[in-house]
């Protein structure tokens, strides 16, 4: 029997970026980054470093953090793309340039308005001019599976030949359907002379609701290298789901015989959680591998077959994917350095100053609750900012509602802004509108509130709750996330740690167009 392992090549932080409301900050990106290293996929996709300032620094810093994994940038086909690429990338242990052009006739005719020929020689040229300052080169077809056969086979030989050790196969609009897509994967298989010296990849998109399958199926027919994203996060219907593709391997490695991937699938669960708290998205309860009923038993004769022997209903232990019961890892006689410890193997670096400021957090946490689980020493490493309170204009100090069911509600909340103490008063409908009632008056704001959540980080009756939210200001969206015992505070961090990106946000507008106007007014007098 032959044996194959297929590389795991994560695009959460590219594509799955680009889909609605999932833009993350660069602290958010490079905890992910941590997650999905300590989840031992192959190839992290950190970015696109061309399209933003933003997205350059972010790439860059990935490449510099991540040590075990390929770190791979996104780049049309066009020589400024490809430099940036590398510009971004260099600096990994194992830097990957992803280049990528349009092979469908509609792409061609109406999008680049290029002959088959022209797009041929010009994925050629990229590919063999991005091979000449770095080591490894992947090329997409993009639209493959709307793209003439017999032209996708010439493109992959001649990438193959220009230097392309990976050439993608993607399902751009999520078209394929699996039988069909893994023979044509079969057939580039047996038609590319040179197939050989390199791996094939597929990405799959979900339009149809086939990401997985049709992944699985090209897998079957001779991919090395799947695509994917946590939670299947991505642009529209989203990318094929990495939780769901490994765990298939896994649990079906009768089927997928010899096939394999070096996943650490006990880390599935926590990377699910990090993306969801990090873009503020969540998922269905009722999600593949990672939603809240996924292990969950509820009809009597589920739980009557599971209790006499768990496989009648579970193909999978929830403790293969990290689900083990919280367990109690910490309590509060242990010290910073058992917390840092305890960080650094869930995957979650932080600095001297976070680190402080979650040791405080934790001993409160400590004091209050019986059990401080992994998931509840996680979730408050997630509600931390990026930056320290110490750097941070508005700090969250107190608050103190008057609520009930016949009365106005009426929130008092203290916050340190700028160094200073702040209170203000105010009321509105429930403890949390009145609480940002009342930070609104105390910055003279006015925003508008979106997708706020609030969920238990662990299932018992003193759990923790998570709240995410986004704030919308002057057509621009900030992220906010907080984490506390109580619900309301949790809600209050949530606004603060949003106001804090729109403050930060408006200062930096600020400052550059001081800048422009400096420059200006010192080009008038030259
Ligand atoms: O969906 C797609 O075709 C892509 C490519 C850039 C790989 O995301
Ligand atoms: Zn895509």
């Amino acid at each position: 029997m032959s044996t194959r392992k297929i590389a795991i090549f994560d695009t959460t932080l590219r594509d799955g970026e680009q889909s609605p409301g999932c833009s993350m900050k660069l602290h958010d990106k490079l905890l992910v980054a941590s997650n999905l290293e300590a989840l031992k996929v192959d190839v992290i996709e950190a970015g696109f470093a061309i399209a933003s300032p933003g997205d350059f620094e972010s790439v860059q810093a990935i490449a510099n953090q991540v040590k075990t994994c390929t770190v791979a940038s996104l780049a049309r086909a066009l020589k400024g793309d490809i430099d940036q690429a590398w510009a971004a990338v260099k600096g990994a242990a194992m830097p990957r340039i992803h280049t990528f052009l349009a092979t469908s006739p509609v792409h061609m005719q109406f999008k680049l308005r290029m002959s088959p020929e022209q797009v041929l020689e010009q994925a050629t040229n990229m590919v063999r001019y991005a091979r000449s300052i770095c080591p490894e080169v992947q090329f997409s077809l993009e639209d493959y599976t709307r793209t003439e056969e017999e032209f996708s086979w010439r493109v992959i030989e001649a990438v193959i030949a220009a230097g392309a050790k990976v050439v993608n196969l993607p399902d751009t609009v999520g078209y394929a359907i699996p039988e069909e897509f893994g023979a044509r994967i079969a057939r580039v298989m047996s038609h590319v002379p040179n197939i050989t010296d390199a791996t094939i990849a597929v990405h799959c998109h979900n339009d149809l609701g086939l990401a997985v399958a049709n992944t699985l199926a090209a897998i079957r027919a001779g991919a090395g290298q799947a695509e994917c994203t946590i939670n299947g996060i991505g642009e529209r219907a989203g990318n094929a789901a990495l939780e769901e593709i490994v765990m298939a391997l896994r649990t079906r490695h009768d089927f997928f015989e010899g096939l394999s991937c070096g996943v650490e699938t006990t880390k599935i669960v926590s990377t699910s959680r990090c993306v969801c708290s990090v873009t503020g998205s969540r998922v269905q309860n009722n999600k593949a591998i990672v939603g809240q009923n996924a292990f969950a038993h509820e009809s009597g004769i589920h739980q009557h077959g599971m209790l006499a022997n768990r496989e009648t209903y579970e193909i999978m232990t929830p403790e293969s994917v990290g689900l083990s019961q919280s367990q109690m890892v910490l309590g509060k006689h242990s010290g910073k350095h058992a917390l840092k410890d305890r960080l650094e193997q869930m995957g979650i670096p932080l600095s001297e100053e976070h680190l402080q400021e979650l040791f405080t957090r934790f001993k409160d946490l400590a004091d209050a609750k019986k059990v401080v689980t992994d998931a509840d020493i996680e979730a408050l490493a997630r509600g931390l900012s990026q930056r320290p309170d110490s750097q941070q204009k508005l700090v969250f100090d107190r608050f103190l509602t008057s609520t009930g069911n016949t009365t106005t509600d009426v929130a008092t909340v203290r916050l340190i802004v700028e160094g200073q103490q702040v209170e203000e008063v105010a009321m509105g409908n429930g403890p949390i509108e009145a609480s940002f009632n009342a930070i609104n008056k105390m910055l003279n704001l006015h925003v508008n509130v979106e997708n706020f959540s609030v969920s238990a980080v662990t299932s018992n009756v003193d759990a923790q709750g998570e709240c995410n939210l986004r704030v919308r200001h002057n057509q621009r969206v900030y992220l906010g996330r907080g984490v506390a015992q109580d619900i309301i505070e949790a809600a209050i961090r949530a606004y603060v740690h949003a106001l804090n990106g729109l403050l930060e946000d408006e200062q930096r507008m600020t400052s550059n167009a001081a800048a422009m106007a400096a420059a200006t007014a010192g080009s008038s007098l030259v």
